[in-house]
């Protein structure tokens, strides 16, 4: 098999390991990458992800009495490959923290509250024209349990399956903006200016939605020289 899969782009994708963030040293390979021809599962699997597994939470703000405390908002997340096409019918896992920064994970025990009509997880899939929707709520700051007093801006994550198992991305959206967006050492293990202003949304008019949501509109690239960059 002779298909060509470009190098990780070291400028663009963070760096491996991130000082001060505990997990990278075991997220990430100990050892030098050993180079293997793709196999044909990786090309061209894994098959119509989303009829295989249950789709849930188009909305995760509330309904009627059960509101999700916080700033309302509408997400349009486009998902297209490396020349701009759309990617239709992907499965787009999406979790985050409440509008406190508190996740709904046994793993968190902030003193943030949990939000008990706000779960935090979604899984979606893109239509025909690459585009899924959201309506949730902005989610909160919070603390990175490490002694200097480091926090997290907000920011929602992403696990997308794309056409095949080669263009699976793991990533974060961020605010534009956001003052801690400067000191997050997640976002800023990617070297490359241009490559992380590519993690922020895009604040747009609202469109009208009778709870005047605030609308952010994010583009996610799947592979290729403009990819969007890996986030943990
Ligand atoms: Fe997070």
């Amino acid at each position: 098999m002779d298909t060509v899969i470009a190098p990780r782009d070291e400028r663009t994708q963070p760096i491996r390991i991130v000082p001060g963030y505990p997990q990278t040293p075991w997220r990430n390979p100990g050892e030098p990458l050993v180079k293997r021809a793709p196999t044909l599962s990786e090309l061209t699997g894994p098959l119509e992800v989303a009829k295989r597994v249950q789709l849930l939470g188009g909305d995760i703000a509330g309904r009627g009495e059960k509101q999700a405390i916080g700033q309302l908002m509408h997400l349009r997340l486009h998902v297209v490959d490396e020349d701009g096409s759309p990617v239709g019918g992907t499965v787009v896992e999406i979790w985050q923290a409440n509008a406190a920064g508190r996740y709904i994970h046994p793993n968190d025990d902030d003193h943030a509250p949990v939000d008990a009509n706000f779960y935090g997880a979604a899984r979606l899939a893109t239509d025909e024209t690459g585009l899924l929707e959201l309506r949730t709520v902005k989610p909160g700051a919070y603390p990175v349990p490490t002694k200097d007093g480091w926090w997290r801006p907000p920011h929602i994550h992403f696990s997308i399956f794309g056409r095949v198992w080669l263009s699976r991305l793991v990533t974060q959206m961020y605010f534009p903006g956001e003052p801690l967006n400067g000191q997050d050492r997640i976002l800023n293990a990617v070297p490359d200016a241009a490559a992380r202003e590519r993690l922020g949304a895009r604040l747009v008019p609202p469109t009208g939605d009778p709870h005047n949501a605030l609308v952010y509109e994010h583009q996610i690239v799947v592979r290729g020289r403009k990819a969007t960059p890996a986030q943990p």
